[in-house]
């Protein structure tokens, strides 16, 4: 039986799997320019295919873009949600990965507790890809990479300065820095840092980070402004949060800090006027619909890969 190929984290396909998936986003979205958005691409790779997507916390743009790119590439989707399968009721996830790796060909998880995708990915047969856990969200970063490519920024050496909360985003922003060697500048509250765990990664890979308190520090001569919600699915809305991070909000005198042609990134939902002032947002240093239209493109490589379909990957 041939091993499934799971996509729980960047580090699953590795730095030249995603310089392929990224290449290959680019040409596709490229061949497929001014195409109405339903019709499938020429070659058609999933034609036949059927992937899963399964949700136990909400989502637009996951949802959207798995099942718009699973489409174009030609196969379909269906959607479980937790609250109204039998996930809900206490199913366990060991059986629910062995029953739908028997009824589908791969399988989309975005859930809380990221030892829930390890335990899918332990019992599927079929590959599992992180649609966003607690702990990082692997897919976005993709669609992140690509639209800094796009935007005529070369990943090595660039400067990444990230705002707020040291979130599971942040967690896959500095695994890919590690991976494809640029660098990450940190500004968070005390007590709201990173995991320790993936400012090794990056570092290890050979990437700086720079963690500090100072948000201004941080956004001095960058080449990339990143933030996001400072209160993520299923944290409590705490007031201290709040207050903590308010410092930390993406605005035009931090932007005038950065590089006259940096960019601005948010993953979306955005809460603006708290992590980003509305000036920022809507400027146009501020990418974050080029952002959200290429996760259908970096969904697709994803894709691919995971199939064992991708070129070069
Ligand atoms: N950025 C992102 O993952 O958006 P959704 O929560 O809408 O899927
Ligand atoms: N950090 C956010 C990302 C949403 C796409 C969350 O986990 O809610």
């Amino acid at each position: 039986m041939t091993v499934a190929r799971h996509f729980l984290d960047l580090g699953d396909a590795g730095a030249d799997a995603i310089a392929a998936m990224i290449s290959d986003a680019l040409d596709r979205k490229e061949a497929r320019r001014d195409w109405p958005k339903g019709k499938t691409d020429a070659d058609e790779p999933l034609k036949g295919r059927v992937l899963a997507l399964v949700f136990e916390k909400n989502s637009t743009r996951t949802r959207v873009s798995f099942d718009v790119a699973m489409r174009q590439l030609g196969g379909t989707v269906l959607i479980l949600e937790a609250g109204s399968s039998q996930l809900g009721r206490g199913e366990t996830i060991a059986d629910t990965a062995r029953v739908l790796s028997r009824m589908v060909d791969a399988i989309m998880l975005r859930t809380d507790d990221h030892a829930k995708i390890e335990e899918m990915a332990r019992h599927a047969s079929v590959p599992v890809i992180n649609g966003l856990t607690d702990r990082s969200h692997p897919c976005q970063i993709v669609a992140d990479l690509l639209t800094i490519i796009e935007h005529k920024k070369p990943l090595p050496g660039l400067e990444v300065a990230w705002f707020g909360d040291g979130n599971n985003v942040l967690h896959s922003v500095l695994e890919a820095a590690g991976l494809l060697k640029f660098n990450v500048r940190v500004a968070t509250p005390e007590g709201y840092e990173p995991a320790a765990e993936f400012v090794e990664i990056a570092r290890s890979g050979g990437a700086s980070v720079t963690l500090t308190h100072n948000a201004q520090q941080a956004a001095d001569g960058a080449d990339v402004l990143v933030t996001d919600t400072w209160i993520s699915m299923g944290q409590a809305d705490a007031d201290d949060k709040r207050k903590a991070m308010a410092p930390y909000q993406v605005n035009g005198d931090l932007m005038a800090r950065a590089k006259p042609e940096a960019i601005f990134l948010h993953c979306l939902p955005a809460h603006v006027g708290e992590e980003v002032s509305e000036d920022v947002f809507e400027s146009s240093q501020s990418v974050v619909f080029d952002e959200a239209e290429n996760r259908i493109h970096a969904q697709k490589s994803v894709l691919l890969w995971s199939f064992g379909l991708l070129a070069n990957g």
